[in-house]
């Protein structure tokens, strides 16, 4: 012991502690959630998620074209519907914002860029709840057939990936089965299988348009006090067919990331959520802490306790400082 060992030794210089370093952020981790807007010809500034933005299709080809240069590998898309009803009709429809936007995306970046869409109802929905809702209740399994809908339109538009965050049980297989139905047993499914319900959405609900207007969603997604719970969740949902499994928010359940990833064999993905992202841009904004070693910090503990993939609105800044440094 001390003092022959002295662990400093391997602190001493940057090039040292680059050697020894355990884990290693790369650009290819990283998913950018995009919000596309169908009612907007220029962008709209997200009050409450500084440097984000809700686009117009338009502008899809520019975003892919970053992503690319800048090493990014995916976006996850999410859809602001022009109009929205009780059954949140319009997810499902091929002239959709999320459906032309696979479109657009896929039309000018092919293979270069994995476009995963999210499955929900909320954006949708006139109520803002992720589930077809009947006498005040969110419905199980007339939600599933509605949502498989959504995500067969969605790999009809050509999404490589499609990702429901509904927290509805039962979905990864109706989704999987009505995608090999309709022949698309190549599309994947990321699912949201983790999904706590979270103050930590907020400012995406002010971005997405999707608070619940009544009541919350605590009857379908999880109570942060459990994590055996997330492993069942977890389970499920990869004997549905889930491809990649999620745990959300990130920060606050770095120990669920960590049991997930030891517990399963297939791809953890983490979603680094808009609260997340607010804070840190808010203390930065307050100078309290300074952004970018706050957001390496938080992005590779994220990637130390497990996750293979990491969903982060700062992924297009993180991959610039990555590329600064190399
Ligand atoms: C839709 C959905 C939400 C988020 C991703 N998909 C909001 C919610 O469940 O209320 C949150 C993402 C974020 O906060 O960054 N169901």
């Amino acid at each position: 012991m001390f003092p022959r060992v002295r662990l400093r030794r391997l602190r001493r210089t940057e090039k040292l502690r680059e050697m020894v370093g355990e884990t290693t952020l790369q650009p290819s981790d990283l998913i950018y959630p995009v919000f596309v807007d169908e009612t907007l010809s220029r962008r709209v500034p997200i009050e409450s998620m500084p440097g984000q933005w809700r686009l117009p299709l338009e502008e899809l080809p520019a975003l892919a074209e970053e992503m690319v240069s800048l090493g990014i590998p995916a976006v996850m898309l999410f859809g602001i519907p022009a109009r929205k009803d009780a059954r949140g009709s319009g997810a499902a429809d091929a002239e959709g914002v999320v459906q032309r936007a696979v479109r657009e995306l896929k039309r000018t970046s092919g293979d270069e860029l994995v476009v995963i869409t999210d499955v929900c109802l909320c954006e949708y929905t006139s109520h803002g709840h992720c589930g077809v809702v009947e006498g005040g209740e969110v419905l199980n399994d007339p939600t599933l057939e509605v949502l498989a809908r959504v995500a067969v339109s969605h790999a009809e538009a050509g999404a490589d990936i499609v990702a429901p965050s509904d927290m509805m049980d039962g979905r990864v297989g109706a989704i999987r089965q009505a995608l090999d139905d309709a022949g698309f047993e190549r599309v994947g499914i990321m699912s949201y299988s983790a999904k706590y319900a979270s103050s930590f959405y907020s400012p995406f609900r002010d971005a997405a348009r999707s608070s619940p207007a009544f009541g919350d969603r605590r009857s379908y997604q999880m109570d942060f006090r459990n994590a055996r719970e997330a492993l069942r969740e977890v389970e499920l949902d990869i004997a549905e067919g889930a491809d990649i499994v999620m745990v959300k928010p990130a920060l606050a359940y770095l120990d669920v990331i960590a049991r997930v990833r030891e517990s399963f064999r297939v791809p953890v993905a983490a979603y680094n959520v808009s609260g997340e992202y607010a804070m840190i841009k808010a203390a930065a904004a307050a100078g309290y802490l300074e952004e970018r070693s706050a957001v390496m910090e938080v992005l590779t503990a994220i990637k130390r306790a497990g996750a293979d993939l990491i969903l982060s609105y700062h992924a297009p800044d993180v991959a610039r400082w990555l590329q600064e440094v190399r």
